[in-house]
């Protein structure tokens, strides 16, 4: 794969002698001329380093590496500072950035300096999964991820998992809460005894109560047997209680007294039962709403929440888009016996910007049919299918964020518009025929909105801009 840079400089030759050296030295290059442009691009390249000039006609290059910090937190940055500018190096440093260099700069220590950068991330990022596989063992699959909301996750999955506190595992369907539950089980004291998993959703409500805690002989019509429950099943070991939110009322009592007292009565027993198993439970639902609702019992709800654990959507840490896909891509190359060398770029950007409603499970079901279907070479935009590719609101739609005192949503649209009809003219060079076009919108409406959004004078010096071949074209 080649490595991606990006460079951010104001000054066209600084960036075009940039561009020929790093090209020429097999990266893939991106340039930007602002820090604003270098932000946007950031998001659609995910590059493997960047390179930011300090001083720069709009935010700074501090400022820059303050934002995107904030999406990005791995990103390595060097920032680049003219003669007088070292405080402002130092203060970029403390911000987080790798290193500075002061112009003049010498090409080729510059390389060496942003190779090593290149190869103490990768190291970092072994690092990180090494450490993910020794920790999960053989046992069962390992947990992927390094962005700072996994490694948050298996710090907590550390300092947790070898505690008997019951744990509520909340997340949207598919981000890994089965996953998770298993990989608390087998890092505990617990690993060498059972870990059952009820998936209380899927057992009808008659039958859930003999499930989990078992039946004697005669305790209802086919009961021939006595029978033991899941809860005995699991005894020193762990009971993972899947989609808990769907569990019916009568039943959450029962729960509930286990929770207490660790102790159950078998269906048509007066006998008590005692077990020593430690809960964790997990729903997609939220809970806190149901509670409010009257249809999920508060005390319950609070004896579960002792440790509640969010495992968040995988829209909100697309770092691990990439790995992600790596790992399931050799999965699935080795049990399927296939030879797919991987996704090209332009295909790997469009998974990075999807919004995956389905999160990991989609990911992998996603990954091992194009897999399968495509055998072997390179996987393509083509191969993908029309919802990763399709959806060109998501390229907009993916950063949007709601700020704790709101917005106003008027201004914005407009703002919106303005700019997505500015956009359209600039790459037309004014031809409202194919901004139009562009726009997907007819002539007329087109036309009305210039009006609207005040973008005549705009309009005009975009069409004297580009020289009498334009003029003449149809539509002006
Ligand atoms: N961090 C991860 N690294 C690698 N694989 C993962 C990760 N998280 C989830 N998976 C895989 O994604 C799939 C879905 O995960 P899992 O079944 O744990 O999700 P879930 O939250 O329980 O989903 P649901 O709500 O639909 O039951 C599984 O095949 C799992 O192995
Ligand atoms: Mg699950």
């Amino acid at each position: 794969m080649k490595k991606k840079i990006l460079i951010i400089d104001d000054e066209d030759v600084i960036r075009k002698a940039l561009e020929r050296f790093f090209g020429g030295a097999g990266y893939d290059v991106q340039l930007a001329g602002s820090g604003e442009k270098g932000l946007e691009l950031l998001n659609e390249t995910y590059p493997h380093i960047v390179l930011v000039d300090l001083k720069l006609p709009g935010i700074s290059g501090v400022e820059f590496l303050r934002q995107a910090r904030v999406k990005h937190p791995d990103l390595t940055v060097i920032v680049i500072t003219g003669f007088g500018t070292i405080p402002s190096a130092i203060e970029a440093i403390h911000s987080g950035a790798y290193y500075y260099v002061t112009k003049p700069f010498d090409l080729e220590e510059l390389y060496m300096l942003v190779e090593k950068a290149i190869d103490h991330q990768m190291l970092r990022k072994e690092n990180i999964v090494l450490k993910q596989e020794l920790r999960n063992k053989s046992r069962h699959d390992r947990m992927i991820g390094t962005s700072r909301g996994m490694q948050a996750l298996t710090r907590l999955v550390d300092q947790v998992a070898r505690t008997d506190s019951t744990v509520l595992i909340l997340g949207e369907s598919g981000t890994g809460k089965e996953l998770l539950a298993k990989s608390m089980h087998y890092n505990s004291d617990r690993s060498a005894k059972p870990l059952v998993i009820v998936n209380c959703g899927a057992i009808p409500e008659n039958l859930l109560e003999s499930e989990l805690f078992g039946h004697v002989k005669g305790a209802f019509t086919g009961a021939f047997h006595t029978r033991a429950g899941r809860f005995e099943a699991a005894n020193n070991g762990t009971i993972f209680l899947d989609e808990i939110g769907d569990m019916s009322p009568n039943l959450q009592v029962k729960i509930l007294r286990v929770l207490q007292d660790k102790k159950f009565q078998p269906v048509g027993s007066a006998k008590t039962t005692e077990v020593d198993v430690r809960i964790i439970a997990a729903t997609n639902q939220n809970l806190e709403q149901a509670v409010a609702e009257g249809k999920f019992r508060e005390d319950l709800f609070y004896r579960l929440n002792v440790i509640p654990i969010n495992i968040c959507p995988l829209r909100e840490r697309r770092d691990d888009i990439p790995i992600l896909v790596e790992h399931f891509l050799k999965q699935v190359n080795r049990l399927g016996q296939k030879s797919v060398t991987g996704f090209a770029p332009d295909a790997m950007k469009l998974l990075c910007h999807y919004r995956w409603p389905g999160n990991i499970r989609e990911l992998e079901n996603m990954v091992e049919r194009l897999v399968i279907l495509k055998s072997s070479g390179l996987i393509e935009v083509s191969d993908l299918p029309p919802t990763v590719t399709g959806g060109d609101q998501q390229i907009f739609l993916n950063d949007i964020a709601m700020p704790d005192h709101g917005v106003s949503f008027k201004n914005l649209v407009h703002d919106f518009e303005r700019e997505l009809i500015l956009k359209a003219l600039q790459k037309s060079g004014g031809n409202k025929n194919q901004a139009a076009m562009l726009l997907k919108l007819n002539r007329t409406t087109l036309l009305e909105k210039i009006r609207k959004c005040r973008l005549e004078k705009e309009v005009k010096s975009l069409t004297h801009g580009t020289g009498t071949q334009q003029t003449t074209a149809a539509g002006r």
